[in-house]
């Protein structure tokens, strides 16, 4: 059985699991149900013994700077994970004769957090030449993301290797939407190995972060004239609605940013849930797996009452994504410049 260090300043102690999850200093084991056979705790332990020491200073740093950056990197994981595969394709910039996944509609004017990824490379190329993909970068940049924000923390599976390309119609297509009912996000979680369980913690993300006023302007009932208003959503807390029109006017700029849990910002933590149940709930997405009953409401129920549970199903849900059609071994690359195919000269 492999031995491996935690590298949580909360979880300062030897794990002697494949995969653990530590939650309040605790180490929790987390089942591995799917197949990540190619993938590896261990796989830098030689090559790059100080990668993930230098991943979470710089995203510490980064957090210090910017509390909204932990968020912003944990979505381009999934970004990345939910268009062919956990591949680092979402980092790939435009350039003459090529279209990536930035300018893809639920990326545009929302993606954040590329600089970070970039400075982290940066170090990581200097340390360790040609040898951590940027993927690998992104998925323990995701978990540092929630573990320095006061979520759990586990043990990332590596050994990704980069793409040559990327598909602006991919993420448009794969990339749930907003204003989904919970059979179309279970739906398109299905379509890459997720399930409804999947869906719910791992909306969990929204514990932080922001959204536009874009994104769920709809609910509002507050649309321009001249556009079909069918009223707000019955499904908002009636003082939440009223703040949430404040802050998003008719007339106003969709552009506009609100944090998407109302309470506790800048936590990784179940409050979110809470929302959920008290109808305050930012997104359509969000509020549906509340109010549609089945699996997705009784989880609510569970996540809401037991942050412990939450946790631990996180981790677990989160694995499974980083593990979504990772290519390993010869396949794809491992970038030098995590914006270019390594036969593009920066
Ligand atoms: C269940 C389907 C999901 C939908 C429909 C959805 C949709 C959205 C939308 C519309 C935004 C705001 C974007 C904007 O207005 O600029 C957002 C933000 C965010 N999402 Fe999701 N999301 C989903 C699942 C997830 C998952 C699985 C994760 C991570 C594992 C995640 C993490 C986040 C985070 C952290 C933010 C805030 C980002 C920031 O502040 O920069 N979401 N999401």
């Amino acid at each position: 059985m492999a031995i491996y260090k935690s590298h949580s300043p909360q979880c300062a102690v030897w794990m002697a699991l494949t995969l653990v999850t530590c939650v309040g200093g605790k180490i929790l084991s987390v089942a591995a149900t799917w197949d990540d056979s190619h993938l590896t705790p261990s796989f830098y332990d030689n090559k790059c013994p100080h990668l993930q020491k230098v991943v979470s200073s710089k995203v510490e740093a980064g957090r210090r700077r910017d509390q909204r950056l932990p968020a912003s990197v944990l979505r381009l994981h999934f970004h990345d994970c939910f268009v062919n595969g956990c591949d680092g394709s979402i980092l790939l910039d435009d350039r003459p004769g090529f279209v990536g996944e930035k300018s893809a509609a639920p990326n545009l004017n929302s993606a954040r957090g590329f600089e970070l990824i970039d400075d982290i490379k940066q170090d990581v190329e200097a340390l360790c030449p040609d040898t951590v993909s940027c993927a690998d970068i992104l998925t323990i940049a995701a978990r540092d993301s929630v573990a320095l924000s006061g979520g759990p923390y586990w043990e990332v599976q590596l050994g990704r290797r980069d793409s040559l390309t990327a598909s602006k119609t991919d993420a448009e297509n794969s990339i749930p939407q907003p204003t989904f009912t919970v059979t179309q996000l279970v739906a398109s979680f299905n379509a890459v190995g997720l399930n409804e369980k999947d869906v719910v913690a791992l909306s969990g993300s929204h514990s932080f972060g922001k959204a536009r006023c874009t994104s769920f302007q709809n609910r509002l009932g507050n649309q321009a004239s001249g556009s079909q208003s069918p009223g707000s959503d019955p499904f908002l807390e009636s003082s939440y609605l009223a703040k949430l029109q404040t802050l998003c006017p008719s007339n106003g700029d969709g552009n506009t940013t609100v944090n998407l849990d109302h309470f506790t910002p800048v936590h990784f933590d179940n409050q979110y849930y809470k929302n959920l149940q008290a109808a305050k709930g930012l997104l359509n997405s969000d509020a549906v797996l509340h109010t549609t009953n089945g699996q997705s409401n009784q989880l609510v129920e569970i996540y809401a009452n037991d942050e412990r549970v939450f946790f631990k199903d996180f981790a677990q849900s989160v694995l499974k994504m980083g593990s979504i059609k990772v290519m390993t071994g010869n396949k794809g690359e491992v970038r030098r410049n995590c914006r270019l195919p390594n036969t593009i000269r920066a």
